[in-house]
């Protein structure tokens, strides 16, 4: 009955998230990559499951059990990423970017492990730009179909955030001041200001990360309407 319903608010809703880090190989045993734990996209994917929407996730690193009842991807570059989310995407009703991307990639990856040899002090590392998933996302994407994305700033978080949400033509933005530590990477607790298109902002309280996630599934309902 009622409380079902007030449980399943989500019920139909195709969601897609993707969530941890990525990384890109320098050599067989090296990568490069982010402190990014999973832990928010995951919690996202959570709570909706348990709302009652149709969950795929796509998962860089994340040392995270998946929740039963949840699609799981699991990718290891931002190439990779990008394929997985390019085809997922448009059986998707919503997206939900919280991965934290590698924005650079080994130019060449080395077949062997490359060795330090007995003179080398220093050694330089060529990187190249990745592909700006969401940038992609935003050409394929339908009418109806909404994007979500994160911002993770150091500084002039509203600034940097709003015009990421603009940049990748987003519905909605969650900004997440990642310099302070008691918040964000790594931790069970988070504090966003989720900045929509009409510069509506909203901040949150410092708290857990599945409150946060059930924050910003109550948006997404109110977006799709
Ligand atoms: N993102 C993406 N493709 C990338 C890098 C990031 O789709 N190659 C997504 C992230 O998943 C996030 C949003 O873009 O939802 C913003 O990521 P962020 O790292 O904050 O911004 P960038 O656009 O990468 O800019 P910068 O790191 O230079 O601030
Ligand atoms: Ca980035």
């Amino acid at each position: 009955g009622q409380l079902l319903n007030r449980h399943q608010f989500l019920h139909g809703l195709r969601l897609l998230v993707t969530a941890g880090g990525t990384e890109e190989p320098i050599d067989p045993v090296r990568f490069i990559t982010n402190g990014s734990s999973g832990k928010m996209g995951y919690a996202v994917a959570e709570r909706a499951h348990q709302m009652g929407a149709d969950v795929t996730l796509i998962s860089g690193h994340a040392n995270i059990p998946v929740p039963s009842g949840i699609k799981v991807i699991k990718v290891q570059t931002t190439e990779d990423m990008g394929h997985a989310v390019l085809d997922q995407y448009p059986k998707a009703d919503a997206l939900v970017m919280s991965a934290a991307l590698a924005d650079f990639e080994p130019v060449h990856m080395a077949d062997q492990k490359i060795k330090k040899g007995p003179s080398s002090h220093h050694m330089i590392l060529k990187l190249k730009r990745t592909p700006d998933v969401l940038k992609r996302v935003a050409k394929i994407k339908k009418s109806g179909q909404l994007t979500i994305g994160f911002a993770a700033e150091t500084q002039n978080l509203i600034d940097n955030a709003t015009h990421k949400l603009k940049a990748k033509k987003l519905d909605l933005i969650v900004a997440n001041d990642v310099s302070n530590p008691k918040i964000g990477f790594g931790g069970d607790n988070n504090q966003v200001t989720f900045i929509d298109r009409n510069g509506h902002q909203q901040k949150t309280p410092v708290e857990s990360k599945l409150k946060v996630a059930d924050q910003l599934l109550k948006i997404i309902a109110k977006l799709k309407g």
